[in-house]
């Protein structure tokens, strides 16, 4: 199959082009499109063949489901079974934006669009493209990140191209998104309401609507936990892992230099190709092969938006083995710190 391949420049809106996207999702195809956090794959979340056509294309397990985007939250009521006082303040609060909140389903969601779950994920995206596509499809849109099931969520067209060029209908570049890491997923659908998937929504930002929010054990474990007793299934499968191994030191600034230091000695000596993944403060200090800061240290929007593709950029040909600066697990950091502790599988060192 040939990927359609539509240029948009934001903020231009091109309506025709959109049309022709929008037109491809009612027919059953499938889109690649930017939002706010990351890219997501599109498909029309109440046409079946078209969702089972999604997994195909990224080889999802059929157990995870994706996540339905709607164009404005009055979508989500023939949707949902029920939607409490304290979803009604979230929504208003925090949507369009990158939270997406899980409610027990209505009769009219299909079972493969849930995985047979009883429970649906929704989220109103906040970028000019998506919702010009909602609009224009006048369907909800079933989208999981456009990436290879397992490899760290496109931010960039680029990386659409690199996982799915020829499996997917078309791809809509709108340019590198501007979150970077994907959704907060919070679950109400359990009293009191639990944080699954740490994202571009701070717990502490949420915390300030849902006091008895809890964060889910997955959300901050530095070990690997076992798989039986998953709220959410995308917590089980393996993500954002890179074909080097990748080993994440966790500690103060100094003593991660150190640390980080000392591995790259012995890493080298023993003939291995090294790549480190640091920040501002502590680049310049480094002599491994490849070395890329993911931002300041005191700026975490920017380590958000640049860690999906440093992670892609230093899985290069040759690399044996990746290490990574951990940072603060504040704000946006927690999200940051999940992603890289689930791409070294939870191999942590920490340096004191
Ligand atoms: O920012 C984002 O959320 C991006 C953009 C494209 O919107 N989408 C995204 O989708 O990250 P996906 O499919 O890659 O991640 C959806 C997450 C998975 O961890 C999945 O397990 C969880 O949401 N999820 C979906 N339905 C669920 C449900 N009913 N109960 C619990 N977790 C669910
Ligand atoms: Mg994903």
């Amino acid at each position: 199959m040939k990927t359609l391949l539509i240029k948009i420049n934001p903020p231009g809106l091109d309506r025709k082009k959109i049309q022709l996207a929008a037109d491809i999702i009612k027919r059953g195809g499938l889109v690649a499109f930017p939002t706010e956090t990351v890219y997501g794959l599109g498909a029309d979340a109440l046409n079946t063949n078209a969702v089972l056509r999604l997994f195909e294309a990224k080889k999802r397990p059929f157990d995870n489901p994706p996540i339905v985007h709607l164009a404005d939250p009055e979508a989500i009521y023939p949707l949902v079974r029920h939607v409490s006082q304290k979803a009604k303040q979230l929504m208003e609060q925090f949507w369009p934006g990158p939270l997406t909140l899980i409610f027990k389903h209505s009769n009219m969601v299909p079972k493969q669009t849930v995985t047979n779950l009883d429970t649906i994920a929704i989220r109103i995206p906040n970028h000019p493209i998506t919702r010009a596509l909602l609009k224009q499809a006048n369907c909800p849109i079933a989208a999981p990140s456009a990436n290879l099931s397992g490899k760290p969520s496109p931010t960039t067209a680029q990386h659409v191209l690199e996982d799915l060029d020829g499996y997917i209908d078309a791809l809509i570049d709108g340019g590198a998104t501007e979150i970077g890491v994907e959704s907060t997923v919070v679950d109400l659908s359990v009293d009191p309401p639990v944080l699954l998937r740490p994202g571009g929504t701070p717990y502490e930002a949420l915390k300030t609507v849902l006091d008895d929010l809890k964060l889910h054990p997955f959300v901050q474990t530095e070990v690997e936990l076992s798989l039986k007793k998953t709220a959410s299934p995308g917590m089980k499968h393996k993500h954002y892992a890179p074909k080097a191994p990748v080993i994440l030191v966790e500690g103060p600034q100094e003593a991660v230099t150190t640390k980080i230091l000392t591995l790259t000695t012995t890493f080298k000596q023993t003939g291995h190709k090294v790549a480190v993944l640091a920040t501002d403060e502590t680049q310049k200090a480094y002599q491994a092969d490849i070395v890329k800061s993911m931002g300041s240290r005191f700026n975490l929007v920017i380590v958000a938006q640049n860690l999906f593709r440093l992670l892609r950029e230093v899985d290069a040909p040759g690399v044996d083995v990746i290490l990574a600066e951990g940072v603060s697990t504040e704000g946006l950091g927690l999200a940051i710190m999940n992603r890289l502790r689930k791409a070294a599988g939870y191999h942590i060192i920490k340096a004191n």
